[in-house]
């Protein structure tokens, strides 16, 4: 009996990937460099061995796959996806279908499915996200290439996929880098949701001087109300860790400094290229950055001198209401930048990206699932997912709830001296956006000034210059 798909890469990702398609009763072929680990993968599979399918050379891969032939590739983004798909296309035979499902640059994926036309092969960007425990019992799959292919491995996808309530999170979402495009999206309002968490963190550590086990209920708490959420929940249950060595809470003794693989800087390089404004995302990705100066930050510390603790002061219960709501007045204005990142994207490349889909498939399974993500997809089912979330009316309603307690947790963060970039970033895309005359009357202006630009009145048509004179550059 032929294997119904291939894998290459048994590595974390790829094993749990490959175990999960064996487990939902699909046979799977897998290969990987070495060939030790293949057998030890086999011998670990458990009751699942039966379904798996070991092979020691690519031919023997592809001479194990019911045609057309769908293979996955899960080995390190970047240069090793190439290399693979080079190796592979000579084993493999038309209408065949490589599929990436490694974090890749959208750009990269597009290429790669422009080199495989003509070849008769196909290409396949699959997102996949979840992390381990996701690829092992059910991750969120953001698929884009023909929608033949996809048909193809349709089955097999929506099988291994995370439900919501019963619906798969898995879809097929557009041709060529729409899969990962999307993907890359939802990393980097997985960087904003990671960093406005950290911020509120940060109030309540510094801020109000509580201890990580005094932190950790307040999320916990709040993850069964309107943040009910993955990221809410991990985060009450590091608070309440306690490190192995020393017995102290984990954090505690965790350094301050993030690292990051990428994604969350194509969203804003991205979202920039397309002239979509995305602050609270570029605010994130800002902070991983400055996180990892810390022998620079230490050195300011210094010369401006330490801040005391405990800050803030007032009503505690009022406090932590203001800061349950502004962290999710924050989620509002960074989904809203993410979403219509994807539909300026969606236009730009032609996509016609299925935004109700996008947000039913990130319900469950990926790593910012929430409640939230149901509330968006039922309001662009309504709205068929076009204009900016903050115009949909159960936003509107839900904003002017909470925009006020974004506003004064922003102003007292930043009178006590406690950065908050993605908040505060939030908050003034969300003012700039709602504010129906602005200030670039005054950008036009200077513009003028000093390169005879011209400017548009509100009085008349067409273009003028101001009475500048002589100076004018
Ligand atoms: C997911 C995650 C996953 C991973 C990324 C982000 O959706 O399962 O986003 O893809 O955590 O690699 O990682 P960095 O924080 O290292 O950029």
């Amino acid at each position: 009996e032929k294997a119904e798909i291939g894998l290459i890469g048994l590595g974390t990702m790829g094993s749990n990937l490959a175990l999960n398609i064996a487990e939902k009763g699909h046979r799977i072929a897998v290969f990987n460099r070495t060939a030790s680990k293949t057998d030890a993968f086999v011998e670990n599979a458990g009751a699942l061995k039966g379904r798996i399918v070991p092979c020691k050379s690519l031919a023997e891969l592809a001479d194990a796959i019911r045609p057309p032939r769908p293979v996955i590739i899960m080995v390190l983004a970047g240069k090793p996806v190439d290399e693979q798909i080079a190796a592979l296309r000579d084993e493999l035979s038309a209408n065949d279908i490589i599929i990436d499902a490694g974090n890749a640059n959208f750009h990269d994926t597009v290429r790669r499915f422009t080199e495989l036309q003509g070849s008769g092969l196909t290409f396949i960007g699959m997102g996949v996200s979840g992390g381990e425990e996701g690829a092992r019992h059910g991750p969120s799959i953001m698929v884009g290439g023909t929608q033949e292919s996809w048909t193809r491995v349709e089955d097999v996808l929506t099988a291994i996929s995370a439900k919501y309530k019963g619906e798969p999170c898995a879809a097929w979402l557009g041709p060529d880098g729409a899969g990962h495009f999307v993907k890359t999206i939802h990393n980097g309002i997985e960087y904003a949701d990671m960093q406005m968490i950290a911020e509120i963190y940060g109030i309540l550590r510094d801020g109000l001087a509580m201890a990580p086990k005094e932190i950790a209920p307040v999320f916990a708490g709040w993850n069964e109300g309107r943040l009910n959420s993955y990221l809410i929940e991990i985060t009450a249950k590091v608070l309440e860790a306690d490190d192995a060595e020393t017995g102290k809470p984990v954090v505690d003794i965790i350094l301050d400094r993030a690292g990051q693989k990428g994604t969350g800087k194509w969203s804003v390089i991205e979202a920039q290229q397309l002239g979509i404004p995305a602050t609270a995302i570029e605010a994130a990705v800002a902070a991983r950055v400055l996180s990892s100066f810390k022998a620079e930050r230490l050195a300011a510390e210094k010369a401006y001198g330490t801040l005391e603790v405990e800050r803030i002061s007032g009503a505690k219960d009022a406090l932590l209401k203001d800061l349950e709501l502004a962290l999710f007045a924050g989620k509002i204005a960074a989904y809203a930048q993410g979403f219509a990142v994807m539909e300026g994207a969606s236009k730009e490349f032609g996509w016609n990206l299925p935004m109700p889909t996008i947000a039913r498939i990130w319900r469950a399974g990926c790593i910012i699932r929430s409640q939230f993500l149901d509330t968006i997809a039922e309001a662009f089912g309504k709205s068929g997912g076009k204009g900016n979330l903050l115009m949909a009316p159960a936003f509107i309603t839900m904003m002017k709830e909470a925009h006020p307690s974004l506003r004064r947790i922003v102003a007292r963060a930043a009178e006590a001296g406690l950065p908050v970039p993605a908040l505060s970033s939030a908050l003034a895309y969300f003012d700039a956006y709602r504010q129906g005359r602005g200030t670039s009357n005054m950008i036009q202006a200077q513009r003028d000034f000093f390169g005879a630009h011209g400017f548009e009145r509100i009085d008349a048509e067409g273009a003028f210059h101001g009475p500048w004179g002589m100076e004018q550059g």
